[in-house]
C-alpha cells in the first residue's frame, strides 16, 4: 500500500457521513486511525478520517469493501492542512517536536529509524523566541540533507523563531560557548533573572543556567555602601546582583572578552546601573587598581587562582574585606548511609565515616592560629570534608599573600562555603566566602 505522507500531509479515508462512525470504529480496532488528527468534512458533505497511512495495508481497504459488518464505502486520499486534535493539542513539547520531525522525515522520503528517534531533543533551553539545543542532539548524517526545513521545523514545533545549537565550551580562558546559529538573524536574547534584565549574544558568550542560586545569595549579601571588584565578570551574572540588589556602592568589572564586555555594557544601561559600574576590559591579573575593595568576587571555576594575587591587590589595604573565591572540588563518593534519601538524623556524622559534619570538624581540626573556621553562617547539612580541606588551605594561601604584600600580619577566616552545583561526577564547584583583616594597624 502506498500511503506515504506527503510533506505536511497526513492520510485518511473519505466516506459518507452515515458510514463514518462504522468507519471509526474499524479504524480504532485496527489501531489505524491517527488520533493527532480531527475528523474533517470534505467539499461534497462527505468526511475525512485521518490514518496512519504507514500502518493501513490493501488487507484494510479489502475489508471495508467486503460485504459485511465492516462494509463502509470510501477512498483514501491525502489531507492537505490536517486539523490537530484535542490529544494531541495536549502532547509535551518533545513529543510534538518528535512528532514533526517524523513527519518531516518520511515526507522527504526518508525512513524514520530508533537512531533518528533517539537523536531528537528532549530538553533545550529557552531564550525567549530562540531555542538553544545540546550538543547531543542530531549527530545522524540524515538530518543534514534536510537542510534548513529541519530547523524550521524545529522551531515550529517549539513555538520558537530562532535555532542555535551548543558544542563544547572551548577549553581557553576566554570561555567561548561554540554556539552556532542555525535559524534567525543574531544570537541575542534577553532574560529576566530576580528582577535583573540580561541581554547577551548566545553564540559569543557564556550562559550558566547552574549558577542561578550563587546569583540569589550575591543578591541577598549586605554590600550596602561598599566596593567591589568583580574579577571575571562576563555579562555582569554578579556585578548586576550586587549593584542592583546588595546595594554595593560601586563595582568594577574586569572581563576579558570583548563580546562579554558588549553584553555588560548593555546590561548595566539596562538596569539603570551605568553610572555605579567601571568595566576594566582586559587581563585582570594586569588591572591597575589597589586599596579600592570591600568585596572581591573571582568567579571562574575550575580555579580562580590565577586571580588571587590581584584580588588581595585591591582589597583596601587598612580594613581589608571579603573574597568569594569558586572553585571546583574533587570530592570522593559519599558513604551509603550519606547518600539523598536518608534523613538528617541518620546523616549525623560519626567519625568512623571518615566524613564529618560541621561542628565535629570545629572540635577536631584546631584551626592554625590566625586562620579560623567561625562557621557563623555554616549550614549544618554536609559540608564535604574535601571542601573543608580546601577551603583551609586556601585561607592559608590568602594569607601569605596578603602578609606578603603588605608586609603585616593578617587574619583569614572562612565565613561560608556555598556548594553551587555539581559540576561533574565527584566534582563540585563551591564558593568560599573568606574574610580578611590586618590583624595590626598600619
Ligand atoms: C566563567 S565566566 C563567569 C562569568 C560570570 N561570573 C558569569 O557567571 O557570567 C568567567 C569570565 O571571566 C573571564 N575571564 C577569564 N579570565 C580572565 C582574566 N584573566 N581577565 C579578565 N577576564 C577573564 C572570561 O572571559 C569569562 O567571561
Amino acid at each position: 500500500m502506498d500511503a506515504k505522507d506527503t510533506r505536511g500531509a497526513v492520510s485518511a479515508l473519505v466516506t459518507e457521513p452515515r458510514f463514518a462512525q462504522r468507519l471509526r470504529e474499524y479504524l480504532e480496532g485496527e489501531q489505524i486511525l491517527d488520533v493527532r488528527y480531527r475528523l474533517q468534512k470534505m467539499p461534497g458533505g462527505s468526511v475525512a478520517l485521518p490514518v496512519l497511512g504507514e500502518k493501513l495495508t490493501e488487507q484494510h481497504l479489502r475489508a471495508l469493501q467486503k460485504s459485511g459488518p465492516w462494509e463502509v464505502p470510501c477512498r483514501l486520499t491525502q489531507l492537505q492542512d490536517p486539523v490537530p486534535s484535542k490529544a494531541a493539542s495536549v502532547r509535551t513539547p518533545a513529543q510534538k517536536l518528535c512528532r514533526e520531525l517524523q513527519r518531516l522525515v518520511v515526507g522527504s522520503g526518508e525512513s524514520w529509524s530508533e537512531e533518528l528517534e533517539r537523536d531528537v531533543p528532549r530538553s533545550w533551553q529557552r531564550h525567549g523566541d530562540l531555542v538553544l539545543l545540546s550538543e547531543d542532539n542530531f549527530g545522524a548524517a540524515l538530518w543534514e540533507k534536510l537542510g534548513p526545513a529541519l530547523w524550521e521545523t524545529v522551531a515550529s514545533a517549539l513555538g520558537a523563531r530562532r535555532v542555535a545549537k551548543r558544542g563544547r565550551v572551548s577549553p581557553g580562558g576566554m570561555r567561548s560557548p561554540s554556539v552556532t546559529l542555525l535559524l534567525g538573524q543574531d544570537g541575542w536574547v534577553e532574560h529576566v533573572d530576580n528582577g535583573i534584565r540580561y541581554t547577551f549574544d548566545v553564540t559569543k558568550c557564556m550562559f550558566s543556567p547552574g549558577n542561578i542560586t550563587e546569583k540569589l545569595r550575591v543578591a541577598s549579601l549586605p554590600c550596602s555602601g561598599e566596593v567591589l571588584v568583580d574579577l571575571y565578570a562576563g555579562i555582569g551574572y554578579f556585578t548586576l546582583p550586587y549593584l542592583v540588589h546588595a546595594a554595593a556602592a560601586f563595582a568594577h568589572a574586569c572581563e576579558w572578552n570583548r563580546h562579554a564586555v558588549e553584553a555588560l555594557q548593555r546590561n548595566l544601561v539596562l538596569n539603570g546601573v551605568q553610572d555605579r559600574c567601571r568595566i576594566h576590559h582586559g587581563d585582570n591579573r594586569q588591572l591597575e587598581l589597589q586599596d579600592v575593595a570591600d568585596r572581591v568576587n573571582l568567579g571562574l571555576i575550575p580555579s580562580s587562582e590565577k586571580g588571587w594575587p590581584m584580588a588581595c591587590r585591591v582589597l583596601k589595604k587598612d580594613t581589608g574585606g571579603v573574597l568569594h573565591i569558586h572553585h571546583n572540588v574533587e570530592v570522593l563518593p559519599a558513604p551509603a548511609h550519606l547518600q539523598p534519601g536518608v534523613s538528617r538524623d541518620e546523616q549525623r556524622p560519626t567519625k568512623e565515616a571518615g566524613s564529618v559534619g560541621w561542628e565535629d570538624r570545629e572540635r577536631e581540626h584546631q584551626s592554625p592560629k590566625d586562620t579560623e573556621s567561625c562557621g557563623k553562617e555554616m549550614q549544618v547539612a554536609r559540608v564535604r570534608p574535601e571542601w573543608q580541606r580546601w577551603a583551609e588551605a586556601t585561607a592559608m594561601q590568602i594569607r601569605g599573600l596578603l602578609e606578603e604584600l603588605h608586609g603585616r600580619p593578617w587574619r583569614t577566616s572562612i565565613l561560608h562555603i556555598e556548594a553551587v552545583k555539581s559540576y561533574a561526577p565527584h566534582v563540585h564547584h563551591v564558593v568560599l566566602d573568606l574574610e580578611c583583616r590586618p590583624t595590626l594597624p598600619a
